[in-house]
């Protein structure tokens, strides 16, 4: 289970994560109980950085962007990648340098782009619609804003459909055939440059030659518009790199990554006598495997199946629902027990789908038991919503052996927060 979580282990038949029994974190925070190890995040970061020594890596902030792992990241000296005013708004505050952060989105409002121009980020522009409003809202602002065009390479990453980003089909970027075209209009039009060429194909891909497609298809972009005059600064490849969520899952590593993109990147930079930077996006890769969420067993029936009613749903964990994702479940309070039985882990959501993990073979398990739910650091608090009526739980950081609370549980004013009651209806 924790051959390649070295951050996880077992002390007097506990879970821990970061040395930290989960135990005395379920009894000390409560539960649910969102809980990162703050050097696995530093290692992950790490290994991605080696593996790409001359790169830029630019985390992507919709995979979490709780402020203190953000600043972790900033420390870290990554760059970062946000798809909002809000992510953009959290960056800047973790201390992101703005020269080191892109604007992506395939639909920006108009405040979003004042916002991008305003605080001098770059940005991945994703229509010539978006191109054409962007410079006349810098021109407004007698500013002139450095973009990228997000492409749409036309690759198949073999993925969930729902997180497949660069088919033709795809609502994302630029088509293919287009995009010499954007650039010379990119050129013509004032308050805007055009420096850097953007793709991101897809999520949780579990194979490198999909990179190694888009990374040629981009290669031979940055030919074409190199030959139209324009000097690129950089060559983002986005994110994308899949982990093992499943036990035994066979998944590339960043330098794995690394041997299949930087030899195409390098050699046609090489012949055309131009430098410009590679940025990678990761989200998962940096976060995913950092954090458990601990859910305690409010109750269990023996019915259809073995269900297994703890106080998280999909109101905290969206994936499995979302995307028929596996995540990895292991009863905290009897990590060193055998598997005795077949359990269905199920949220207290009112939806049938609200479904955890599936028949997964667990030591027996009975009221009051605490289960963690592992590698949920990637797109889980970050997707989390207040449906039925839940408060959002709380986030702790591991770091040192000792945890703080790094997001306080919200109460039910925060369910209240932001309505505003017409005077005709109070109580
Ligand atoms: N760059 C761009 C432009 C992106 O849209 C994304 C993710 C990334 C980078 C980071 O991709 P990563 O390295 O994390 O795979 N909610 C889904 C994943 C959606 C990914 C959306 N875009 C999930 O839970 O699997």
């Amino acid at each position: 289970m924790f051959q390649h979580r070295s951050h996880l282990g077992i002390e007097n038949g506990h879970l821990t994560i970061g040395g930290v029994d989960t135990v005395a974190l379920a009894e000390k925070f409560g539960t649910p109980l969102y809980v990162t190890d703050e050097s696995r995040i530093r290692a992950n970061y790490q290994r991605f950085q080696r593996a790409f020594p001359n790169a830029d890596i630019y985390y992507a902030a919709k995979a979490n962007y709780n402020l203190s792992i953000l600043r972790i990241l900033a420390q870290e000296g990554a760059g970062a990648d946000v798809f909002s005013d809000g992510e953009l708004f959290c960056a800047l505050k973790a201390g992101f340098s703005p020269g080191k952060i892109l604007f992506n989105g395939n639909s920006k409002t108009d405040a979003e782009l004042n916002m991008a121009v305003q605080e001098g980020v770059r940005l991945s522009v994703d229509s010539l619609d978006e191109l054409r409003t962007l410079s006349k809202i810098a021109e407004a602002q007698g500013k002139e804003a450095e973009i990228a065009f997000r492409v749409n390479p036309d690759v198949s990453p073999k993925t969930h459909p729902k997180i497949a980003t660069g088919l033709k089909t795809s609502k994302f970027g630029i088509p293919h055939a287009e995009v010499v075209s954007a650039y010379k209009e990119a050129l013509a039009l004032k308050n805007v440059k055009p420096v850097g060429i953007h793709c991101h194909i897809g999520s949780q891909i579990l194979d490198v030659a999909p990179f190694a497609d888009a990374a040629r298809r981009m290669m031979e972009l940055v030919e074409q518009v190199n030959k139209i005059g324009v000097e690129l600064k950089f060559v983002d490849l986005g994110g994308g790199l899949g982990i093992p969520y499943k036990p035994g899952e066979k998944v590339p590593s960043p330098s794995e990554l690394a041997d299949a993109v930087l030899p195409i990147f390098e050699e046609r930079t090489k012949s055309m006598g131009i430098t410009p930077k590679l940025i990678l996006e990761p989200g998962r890769h940096i976060v995913a495997d950092s954090t458990i969420l601990l859910t305690r067993v409010n109750t269990i029936k023996k019915a259809h199946k073995n269900f297994v009613g703890v106080d998280a749903g999909f109101n905290l964990l969206l994936r499995p629902v979302m995307y028929d994702a596996y995540h990895e479940v292991v009863v905290a309070n009897k990590a060193d027990q055998s598997p005795s039985d077949t359990y269905t882990v199920v949220g207290p959501i009112c939806e049938s789908g609200d479904i955890l993990a599936s028949d997964r073979n667990l030591p027996k398990v009975e009221k009051g038991d605490l289960i963690a739910i592992l590698d949920v650091g990637a797109y889980g608090f970050s997707m989390s919503s207040q449906y039925n009526g839940r408060p959002r739980c709380a986030e702790v950081l591991v770091c040192d052996r000792s945890a703080e609370a790094i997001r306080e549980r919200e109460s039910y004013d925060d369910l209240l927060r932001c309505q505003v009651i017409p005077s005709r209806l109070r109580i």
